[in-house]
Parts: structure tokens; sequence; C-alpha cells
């Protein structure tokens, strides 16, 4: 904010997600917008901003801008890749871990005070050495998640959108794969890429993991096929209507859920800060911007 300051007026909202009437009045008049995945700047918001120069999106995700709208009227979108991919990559694992040992169910059972001390078969969870990681999504995160199989033991299989050569399609992909994990954008493409079907598709034995964002996952449909137990279980870091779940994911014990907290390191947050203020920096000096979307 400080190297903001040095060059701009700034205007700050402390309140976390604004309300869409309130950004598009804050927006008036304004150079520069750092947005955040919670900000909604649709065409209305764009219409507003009539002297913005560039929109700084401070994640790497950008689906809460309406990117054409922008561009068409010569805004530059930037977002902040490669920042974030170990963290969550990291966060991934992290979830692979959880929901393949039981954790949050350890840790609700701990702090329930009806842990009764060790037993032999308690709390069983699944191995991972020998089994396949599916990844749905072949960019710098799928990347960096598959690079960390190794390390347990996983072979990996991949899907992508160019079905590039080693992409397997998606059908097969979900009928062999023993821990599937999403990493995709959101788009009209991908919106409910695993629906009923999809999800029936996977083993029983299964785990699905979503660290992409929550509307790739029909959440009514993956709440049916974990009740129906047509899969082990799953772990979820985005939600369809964030921050609302589907409420018969909170009665589930075999989903563990986490509030997005895929990059949510303070190293990674403030290089991602750093990112979006460069980019603004760049554009409102004329510069060409560090990480433009496409
Ligand atoms: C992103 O960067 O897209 C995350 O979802 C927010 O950190």
């Amino acid at each position: 904010m400080a190297r903001l300051e040095a060059v701009c007026d700034l205007e700050l909202n402390e309140q976390g997600a604004m309300p869409h009437d309130a950004l598009v009045a804050a927006v008036a008049g304004k150079h520069a917008l750092v947005s955040m995945v919670t900000d909604t700047v649709d065409a209305a918001v764009i219409e507003a901003g009539a002297d913005l120069r560039v929109i700084a999106n401070a994640a790497v995700g950008y689906n809460n801008i309406d990117v054409a709208a922008a561009q068409a009227r010569g805004i530059v979108v930037t977002n902040t890749p490669d920042v974030l991919t170990d963290a969550t990559a990291d966060f991934t694992w992290g979830l692979i871990l959880g929901i393949t040992r039981r954790l949050g169910e350890g840790e609700r059972l701990v702090r329930s005070g009806n842990w009764t001390g060790w037993a032999f078969d308690q709390l069983l969870g699944s191995s991972l050495p020998g089994k396949q990681l599916g990844v749905i999504g072949w960019g710098r995160i799928g990347h960096a998640v598959a690079a960390r199989a190794a390390a347990f033991g996983m072979s990996v299989a991949h899907t992508s959108r160019s079905n590039a050569p080693g992409s397997m399609p998606l059908d097969r992909l979900l009928s062999t794969s023993d821990i599937v994990t999403l990493h995709v954008p959101l788009t009209g493409e991908t919106r409910h890429l695993i629906d009923q079907p999809a999800l029936a598709r996977m083993k029983r034995t299964a785990y699905l993991i979503n660290t992409s964002r929550g509307p790739v996952v029909d959440e009514k449909a993956l709440a049916w096929a974990l009740r129906s137990r047509l899969l082990a279980g799953a772990a979820l870091d985005v939600y369809e209507r964030e921050p609302a779940i589907e409420l018969e994911l909170l009665t589930l014990d075999n989903v563990l859920l986490a509030p997005h907290l895929g990059s949510a390191t303070t190293e990674t947050r403030t290089a991602m800060a750093d990112l979006a203020v460069r980019n603004v920096l760049a554009v409102l000096a004329g510069e060409p911007p560090l990480t433009p979307v496409p």
C-alpha cells in the first residue's frame, strides 16, 4: 500500500468482500483497481470505471472478472500466477493426506472428549503408495501437485483441455484414479465438469480433491455420491456459492472441508500482493504489465 500511495491517491476497502453496488460507486474516477476473488468485477463495474486502465486481481484465477468487457474498453487485466503455485500444491497434498488418513474425523473425536485411547483398528484410512493420482488440469498447479506424487509412491495420470501428448481421456482418468484432483480454471466448459455421471464413473474407493473453483463440482451431486458411498471421500477448499456450503456436506464424515486456504501462507499472500502492485505501477507508468491475462 505504501508503494501505491507513493504514486496514487489510495481508497482502501477493509471490510472484506465489497457489495456490488459499493464497488460500482467506488470505481468511478479510479485509474486502477486491485481486486480480490470475492469482488465481482462485471460489465456494470467496468462501465462505472470509465477511467480504469488496469484491474489487478490478487489471485491466479480471474473468473470473477468480465475480462472481455474490460479488454473491449482497453483496460488491462492482470492476475498473480507462479507465486502461489507451491503453496497451493502443498495445500492440495495437505487435503489428500487429511482425507485419506481421516484427520478431520480424528480431530473431531479428540475434541469431543469421547476418545477412549489407542485402538488397533481405529479410524483406519487408506494408503497412497502404488495408487494413481489423477490430475484434471495440466497447468502450473496441476504440474506442481503431480511433481510431489513420487514422494508418496503414487503414479500420475493427467488430463488437459488441449489433449496434449500423455493426456488421458477424462472418463478413463475418472474410472482408474484413486485420487482425483482438480486444477482447472472456472470457465463455461469446466462448470460442473464433475457432475453426477462423472462422480458415478469414479471408483468406490476413490477420493475427490478440489482446490480450484467450487462450481467445477456440482455440490449437490457430490453430497449424493458421498452419502451413497459411491466414492470413499472428498476434500474441498472451494465451494459453489462461497461462503455458503451445501448443507448436507456439513453432516457427512467422509468429506474434509477447508475455507478456501489454498494460497494462504504469509509468504505467498505477500508475493501475490507484491505482484498485483507491480502490475498496477507498470500500467500506470505506461509500461507493459508483468502478468496480463490473455
Ligand atoms: C486464486 O489465486 O485464484 C485463489 O483462489 C485465491 O488465492
